[in-house]
């Protein structure tokens, strides 16, 4: 695995790959959790060539929020890449990758500042920003994303499709511990008994989807039920879209996805469940 730290050299490198090869493209932020390895993993069966970034994006950080305590585990993480058959790691610093005036890329007006966007206002001009950037570097055949951030998710399948990028995105199943708790980086910042609280958001989204299974069609029903499940958590947002993110009356099966985020003290944590 070769390590490089400067867009120009990452250029450079991904020039010189053969033409026919295929390259997979895994973008985090570090911190390494099963959740990446899958996508990383996947990414190596599926092409000849894997390039993952490791870069705590700052543009996607509000004021306030946890820019400075993410955690950042850069040693772990290269053995984690190297071990997973990972062919190059980017692992640029700030300066390296934005300048002090350029371009600025922003979200969609409406599925950009609803729910994330709406609570994280600005939250996603940064990752298309970024993420924009890292798919002009690698040009990658494939992209893989993490369905957690399903938002995410979404309005980088549609930048790269309004803005005819080429590359195929690929959505990954979200990774959970056994007791339901989706894998987040940010878990690290939950004490014992904030963990507890935590897989309150699985078990709504459980509950969800069982009420589904037995025939509940009615979304504000649903989303009731949920946040008193969720009541210990200080709920930001729950909410059932399409797969378009537009808001749901009725559960539409094989078409929902429900969303959940809320503070588990000082942890902000999301999840969500594709039915
Ligand atoms: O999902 C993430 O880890 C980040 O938002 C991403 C896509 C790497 C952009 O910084």
């Amino acid at each position: 695995m070769i390590q490089i730290t400067t867009p120009q050299e990452l250029q450079q490198y991904r020039n010189n790959l053969p033409h026919a090869e295929t390259v997979g493209f895994v973008p985090t932020m570090g911190a390494l959790h099963e959740g990446h390895i899958s996508l990383i993993k996947r990414s190596v069966s599926e092409n000849d060539k894997t390039i993952v970034s490791i870069f705590v994006n700052p543009t996607q950080f509000l004021p306030g929020e946890d820019l400075d305590a993410y955690p950042r585990k850069l040693e772990a993480d290269l053995k984690i890449c190297e071990l997973a058959g990972v062919d190059s790691l980017f692992t640029p610093s700030t300066d390296a990758v934005y300048s002090w005036e350029e371009p600025t890329v922003k979200a969609p007006k409406i599925k950009g500042y609803i729910l994330e966007g709406y609570h994280r206002p600005g939250h996603f001009d940064g990752v298309l920003q970024i993420v924009l950037k890292l798919l002009n570097l690698t040009r990658p055949t494939r992209a893989y994303f993490g369905k957690k951030d399903a938002q995410q998710l979404y309005l980088i399948q549609n930048m790269v499709h309004t803005l005819y990028l080429g590359t195929e995105i690929v959505p990954c199943e979200i990774v959970r511990e056994k007791d339901g708790l989706a894998l987040s980086s940010r878990n690290v910042y939950l004490g014992d008994e904030e963990r507890q609280k935590a897989l309150l958001l699985s078990r709504s989204l459980k509950h969800a989807t069982r009420r589904i299974i037995e025939g509940e069609r009615d979304t504000e029903r649903i989303k009731q039920e949920m946040v008193e499940i969720l009541s210990p958590t200080r709920v930001e947002y729950v909410e059932i879209v399409d797969r378009d993110f537009n808001l749901l009356h009725e559960v539409q099966i094989e078409n929902t996805i429900i969303l959940v985020a809320a503070y588990v003290g000082t942890t902000r944590l999301i999840d969500n469940m594709w039915v």
